[in-house]
């Protein structure tokens, strides 16, 4: 039987234990089949989407240079950073919160820029915010990285009308008074606004509401968003965190009977999961000099936001059957104790090896959900949380979590295809278990079949048999990202460590098998 659900693939699982002083390749490869003849929902590219706050160096210093800057830069943004970015195909961009966005006055980031407002970043080290940074500064970003735009709106501490005369600013055209004050500022055309959030974690640091109250407040907030018809961004409402999946059904069940009405206002709700190795947000753990319990304990975290997005899809189903609401994962990531000796509240944490599975391992179960999930969005793009990119003044080096993104781009827009896993060891440790591989499949835009594998054992490398069915293989090529330690990282002195390289094929051996290593993440591509 093909599998799409983790707790179908687990059920699965083998039942060889993780042999703590293998060395080498196991004896049995494990059996890794492709229904290549059976094709599942496409995995929209969004799941690969990106999201920059300003918080620390995520905007500021790591994106932002500003146009008099030395580092070379196109009107202020940093191109040795854009241009990376710009090689991961990244789909979408979220801004500018998070948090801070439910304290973000448009009003602030318009105009002249020596003239703007100095706030503070109450949310995230009390820093000085100079508002270089806004509505036609990330418009140019967007559109120097060809991604669409979401935007998060401030329904926590704004008004209605301000959200209101944002969007009438955004998008009008002809006389408006908003419309020529864009013009004024520059901007002759309206902006394409694809998706806009009403609100962030409105449970939270976006107001500390119920999610009665919230839904409410969306009905009535939502009637006065309004844009021309062809420039709708698909709205978004703020949902819940981690295992709460109320706001979920709250939100879906109250909209339900007034969708004809409200429907084209919500195109989904979003939800935040993040992994916190030790279990919740109290608990986070160090970013490296981890120890196997750590890696395990972290590693098995996209399972369970699997099951979390089973049970929100669950909520939905019951009250919006026709699939109209999408899933929107707007956070997730790997969240980490600060590094020692950053700013408080700059969330600096080191990107390594366990990033890299981690994400991968995210994509594999947002695949599986590719029917309701619309969206995921890491946290953060730059210097922030779980970062693509670091920077350091003037230079920049791209983490192991950037290689697995780049490694994963023949999966946007690709057609998902069903997998099936026998015979694999589980890693057992601290208590928690992992199976050991994890794969994904699909049928990339181009039509080539693509099979991704993570190799979560941190000692042994295993050996993965192909068999696809309903299409003739004979070949398999592919890259593979791994390093000597579980928190190996990239650093100024060695920007390379952990980066992709050519994945070994077996001389003269079956073509179709291929070996990981311990700690690996592999994309193969597979021909006649
Ligand atoms: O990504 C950091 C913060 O995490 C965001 O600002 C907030 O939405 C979440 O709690």
């Amino acid at each position: 039987m093909f599998t799409r659900t983790p707790q179908v693939r687990a059920a699965l699982v083998g039942v060889a234990l993780w042999a703590l002083c293998a060395q080498g390749a196991a004896a049995q490869p494990v059996q890794l089949t492709v229904a290549a003849d059976r094709p599942g929902p496409v995995i929209a590219r969004q799941l690969y989407g990106q999201f920059t706050e300003h918080l620390g160096q995520g905007v500021y210093g790591g994106l932002w240079v500003g146009p008099g800057s030395a580092i070379p830069n196109v009107r202020g943004w940093r191109q040795d950073v854009v241009q990376a970015l710009k090689r991961l195909q990244v789909p979408v961009l979220r801004w500018p919160g998070g948090c801070f966005a439910d304290e973000y006055h448009w009003r602030d980031g318009i105009g002249p820029r020596a003239r703007r407002p100095v706030r503070i970043n109450g949310n995230w080290g009390g820093v000085a915010e100079p508002n270089a940074v806004g509505t036609h500064e990330f418009f140019d970003l967007v559109e120097q990285l060809g991604a669409e735009a979401y935007l998060s709106g401030n329904l926590g501490s704004g008004s209605t009308q301000e959200m209101a005369e944002w969007l009438e600013y955004l998008t009008a055209d002809g006389p408006s008074s908003l419309a020529r004050e864009r013009r004024r500022n520059g901007r002759a055309q309206p902006f394409r606004v694809h998706y806009f959030g009403v609100g962030n974690e409105s449970w939270g640091c976006g107001g500390n509401m119920r999610p009665e109250h919230y839904v409410d407040l969306y009905r009535q907030t939502t009637t006065f968003l309004k844009t021309p018809a062809d420039r709708a961004p698909k709205f978004i409402a703020s949902g819940g965190f981690e295992q709460d999946t109320t706001w979920a059904e709250v939100l879906s069940r109250d909209i339900r009977g007034v969708f004809e009405d409200i429907g084209p206002k919500m195109a989904g709700i979003s939800h935040h999961a993040y992994t916190f190795p030790g279990g919740d947000f109290a608990h986070k753990g160090p970013a490296t000099g981890f120890g196997t319990a750590d890696w395990v304990s972290t590693l098995r975290n996209p399972q369970r936001i699997g099951q979390i997005l089973t049970q929100l899809e669950a909520k939905l189903d019951a009250h919006d059957p026709k699939g109209r609401l999408g899933l929107y994962l707007d956070e997730w990531g790997a969240w980490y104790d600060p590094e020692p000796g950053t700013p408080p509240g700059f969330l600096v944490q080191r990107n390594t090896l366990r990033d890299a599975l981690l994400a991968a391992l995210h994509f594999h179960v947002f695949h599986e959900h590719a029917q309701r999930l619309r969206m995921a969005n890491v946290a953060q793009m730059v210097n922030v949380l779980q970062a693509m990119v670091v920077t350091d003044g003037p230079r920049m080096l791209l983490t192991p979590t950037y290689h697995a993104f780049e490694l994963y781009k023949p999966f946007q827009d690709a057609t998902s295809l069903p997998t099936e896993l026998r015979g694999q060891p589980e890693l057992v440790e601290g208590g928690h278990r992992l199976p050991a591989i994890s794969a994904s499949a699909a049928r990339a835009r181009d039509g080539r079949l693509v099979v991704s594998l993570v190799n979560a054992d941190p000692r042994q490398a295993h050996r993965v048999r192909l068999d696809v069915r309903g299409e003739a293989v004979g070949t398999v090529q592919g890259r593979v990202l791994t390093a000597d330690a579980m928190d190996a990282h990239n650093s100024f002195a060695r920007p390379d460590r952990v980066q992709p390289r050519a994945l070994a094929t077996p001389a003269g051996g079956d073509p179709l098998q291929v070996e990981l290593p311990p700690m690996s993440v592999a994309v193969l591509t597979l021909g006649r």
